[in-house]
């Protein structure tokens, strides 16, 4: 069943989630255990993460003890590419935090052998001891990561094809449609069910229907966010507009 918290604003919800990102790395740290994040790209995670940096600069928070893994990368993106997710990450939140370098983890755009390079990433989130808390955004086709549709419950971290949709959505970020990628390299819905704990934030009305299939529709493959619905502890953080048709 997945939980939903509905917060006055955006900023109200990056509060809420950088939170219980504090609370659980400052828990696990008093035991000596590291604290593994599953992150997210897209405009949507943005005040949590500037929430995060917030967090770091005025209270402390120490992020020595976190290892991070990101949920998707474009094929063919290097790490200084303007529009890779690398660099949107270094930007928005690692060049901001203590994370040590080798503790951070994001697909490698430039694979040259992407079916080894994902099994290697499986490996590495499994030896680091899996995710503790997945942050994710939600595409309107439905995709969480860049798993489109059709995704199977079942699906590895792999190489994708992106949907037409995903491809318009996103070219905001790169100026026009045709210089969007038509790939990528994305964790899996598998791969993503198997973090303890799940927060999906979805904003704004552009949202609202598809908020509303996830959590409405039988899971299928046609809708692959309805496969959250089988996580035990998934919650999606809402604004009233994207809890619009709940
Ligand atoms: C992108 C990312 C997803 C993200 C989604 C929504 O393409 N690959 O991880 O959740 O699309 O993006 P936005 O937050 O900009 O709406």
């Amino acid at each position: 069943m997945i939980a939903t918290r509905l917060h006055p604003d955006k900023q109200s919800a990056a509060q809420a989630v950088a939170r219980e990102i504090a609370e659980l790395i400052e828990l696990r740290s008093k035991s000596g255990k590291s604290t593994v994040l599953g992150l997210a790209t897209g405009s949507t995670p943005l005040p949590l993460y500037a929430e995060l940096v917030r967090l770091r600069r005025e209270q402390g928070l120490s992020f020595r003890s976190v290892v991070t893994f990101n949920l998707d990368e474009y094929e063919g993106l290097g790490p200084t590419h303007p529009q890779s997710y690398r660099r949107f990450m270094e930007e928005n939140l690692f060049r901001h935090l203590d994370i040590p370098a080798t503790s951070i983890h994001i697909p490698d755009g430039l694979s040259r052998d992407a079916a080894k390079d994902c099994a290697d990433y499986e490996a590495a989130i499994r030896a680091a001891g899996g995710i503790d808390l997945q942050i994710l955004g939600i595409g309107r086709t439905g995709h969480v990561g860049f798993n489109e549709p059709p995704s199977p419950a079942d699906c590895r971290t792999r190489r994708v094809h992106l949907d037409e949709v995903t491809r318009r959505d996103n070219s905001v970020f790169f100026g026009e449609p045709g210089q969007v990628p038509h790939g990528a390299l994305t964790m899996g819905v598998a791969t993503i069910l198997e973090a303890r704990r799940i927060a999906l934030l979805a904003f704004g009305e552009a949202k609202a229907d598809i908020v509303a299939r996830a959590i409405k529709e039988t899971p299928s493959a046609a809708c692959p966010a309805t496969w959250l619905q089988a996580h035990p502890a998934c919650t999606f953080h809402l604004d009233a507009a994207a809890a619009k048709k709940l």
